[in-house]
Formats: C-alpha cells, sequence, structure tokens
C-alpha cells in the first residue's frame, strides 16, 4: 500500500534570492544544496563510484556485514523511517534485508518523495509506504502508523550528518529522537577522521569529477540567474581543517575579475574563495559523544578493517 504524501512543504526555496544574499556576506558562500540540479545530482553518483571516493563503497562493504546482523537482531515486521532520500540501493538493500512492515522515507524534495516512493512500491508491493514531507531541522511528526510499532528503526546513511554543523546536527538528532518515541534504535553512518592526504583526494579526485560537481554550479548560476562566470578563471578546492575536523570545499578565484549574477556585480581578487561545502569528521568517540548529548546511546558499531567509516546502531 502506497499512501500519498502527508504534508505540502510550502517554502519553496529561492535560488537568486538565496545564492545573492549568501555571496554578500563575509565570508562569501553558496548553500551546498544547490549544488544537486539535474547535472548535479549525475555528477554525484559519478562521484560515488570514483576510486578516490572511498565513502560509499566502504559503507556497502560495512552493510554487508550490518544488515544480516539488524535482521536477526530485530527480526521481520518493524517499522522503518529514512531520513532523506527513499530511492537509493542502500535503501533497498536495507527493505530486502529487513522486511519491514511499513516503511516512512523522509525529505523536502516532494516530487522526488513521490517518484522514490512510487519506485519502491513497485519493488515491494507487500511493504506499506507513508512518504512524509519534512525539513529536518525543524520539529516534524511521524505518522501514528510508524509511532505505535513496538520496533522502530531510524535509518540515516552515507554520513550525510558530516554535512551539518554542529548545532544542527544536534538538533537533527534530537528531533528524530522526539518524533522516534522511546525505545526507538537509529541506524547512521559518519565518515572517520584519517589521513589528511585521503581525505583531500576523496574531496578532489583524481578523475576530476569532483571538480566538475562544484564547478557545475556556476554554470548553474549562468543558465538559471543569467550569471557571467567564466569557468575557466575558477578552481575546485579541498582542504581539511584539522583544528575544525572538517573538509571545506571551495570555488577560489584565479584572477581578479568581476562577474554579474542576477543583475548584481561581485569582484573577485586572485585567491579568493566562495565556501560551498563542509563535511565534518568524526573518531567512533566524537560521534557517540555527539549522538549522547542528544538522547542517543550507542549500542554497535561497525567498521571497515581501515577504521575508515563507522556505522553506528543507537538506542533512544
Ligand atoms: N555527503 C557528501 C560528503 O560529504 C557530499 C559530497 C561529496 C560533496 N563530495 C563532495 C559535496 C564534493 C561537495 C563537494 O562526502
Amino acid at each position: 500500500m502506497l499512501k500519498k504524501k502527508q504534508l505540502a512543504d510550502s517554502a519553496s526555496d529561492d535560488f537568486a534570492a538565496d545564492v545573492l544574499a549568501s555571496l554578500r556576506a563575509d565570508p562569501p558562500s553558496i548553500s551546498s544544496k544547490w549544488l544537486y540540479d539535474t547535472q548535479g545530482s549525475a555528477l554525484f553518483e559519478q562521484i560515488t563510484r570514483v576510486e578516490d571516493y572511498y565513502l560509499t563503497r566502504t559503507e556497502a562493504a560495512i552493510f554487508d556485514e550490518a544488515f544480516p546482523a539488524l535482521a536477526d537482531m530485530f527480526g521481520p515486521g518493524m517499522a522503518i523511517t529514512e531520513f532523506g532520500s527513499g530511492a537509493s540501493i542502500k535503501t533497498r538493500r536495507l527493505l530486502t534485508a529487513l522486511e519491514p512492515q511499513l516503511y516512512v522515507p523522509i525529505d523536502v524534495a516532494e516530487e522526488f518523495l513521490q517518484d522514490a516512493a512510487e519506485e519502491l512500491h513497485a519493488l515491494f508491493p507487500k511493504l506499506e509506504i507513508i512518504p512524509l514531507v519534512a525539513d529536518l531541522t525543524a520539529p516534524y511528526e511521524l505518522p501514528e502508523a510508524f509511532t505505535r510499532k513496538n520496533r522502530r528503526l531510524g535509518f540515516f546513511p552515507g554520513s550525510t550528518i558530516g554535512n551539518f554543523p554542529e548545532e544542527v546536527a544536534v538538533q537533527f538528532l534530537r528531533g528524530a529522537r522526539a518524533a522516534m518515541g522511546d525505545k526507538a534504535h537509529l541506524l547512521i553512518s559518519a565518515d572517520l577522521v584519517k589521513d589528511k592526504d585521503v581525505l583531500e583526494r576523496a574531496y578532489d579526485d583524481s578523475e576530476g569529477v569532483t571538480r566538475q560537481f562544484t564547478l557545475n554550479l556556476l554554470t548553474r548560476m549562468n543558465r538559471e540567474l543569467s550569471a557571467d562566470f567564466d569557468i575557466s578563471q575558477f578552481r575546485h578546492v579541498s582542504r581539511f581543517n584539522t583544528e575544525k575536523s572538517r573538509i571545506e570545499i571551495f570555488v577560489e578565484s584565479l584572477a581578479a575579475q568581476t562577474v554579474s549574477i542576477a543583475g548584481e556585480a561581485f569582484t573577485f581578487e586572485k585567491g579568493d574563495r566562495i565556501q560551498t561545502e563542509y563535511s565534518y569528521k568524526y573518531t567512533q568517540e566524537s560521534f557517540a559523544q555527539l549522538l549522547s548529548q542528544s538522547g542517543w546511546e550507542v549500542e554497535q558499531v561497525w567498521t571497515d578493517p581501515n577504521d575508515w567509516f563507522g556505522v553506528f546502531l543507537a538506542s533512544a
């Protein structure tokens, strides 16, 4: 059974207004959410398969071990909610392994969510699917059909939590705790601190896909905001900030230049940077600490042989 989505999100984001405001700020930035237009989403898909980007394949290998263990632990018929996309291969693998009765995918992107739910419904016709449109950093409620279940699991893969600054991460985790209720479980991935070169390479791969992914933002602004970026005069930069324990991604100007965006002029000196994404890296201890200050206790951790990536099972 596939239900129609539960809530409608009125806040349709305004690309122009958001970009102009964040570029006028000091330091200038552009929200990473604008990276994912059609071309950007296709490029990100490609990133997940390049050799230097170890995250996706490492997580998949850990899931090979974790999913059967979770299936033993919970048994079939539970309720699962996923924070973010419901169209991914990992979702299908999780649903196949755990055989839940109910699946509630949550996303802000309404149309995407409905399409993904329909696709899943075709693959798992007996699974009850209730898509929910919600912003995960604001309070939201899960459907009654979910909260009244005894066995409830939240799924947040992909190390996406790493893209939230700490206060937002805490807000998200507390919100999930509140929405899911007592005795719920959370399966959440985090990329772990490791050698600086390995980290920086993962975000500036030798095949140049990540560079294209970042610079696609400029192409998008040229097309959608009548901007006039000369793409050859900017470069993609990936730096690990050890003190803040995060990868920082920038677009850097290669020359002194002026660019017009939606009719407004922006001047760049050579070396000026626009920040586009942070990706926080945790240790097993610091991630357990983040969870515990947000109402979640770690029960089990799965890692790869290098300890590069962690999959954490926590309970409310
Ligand atoms: N969630 C991904 C990560 O932090 C997103 C990502 C991968 C990304 N490569 C990127 C974002 C390059 C911006 C630029 O690993």
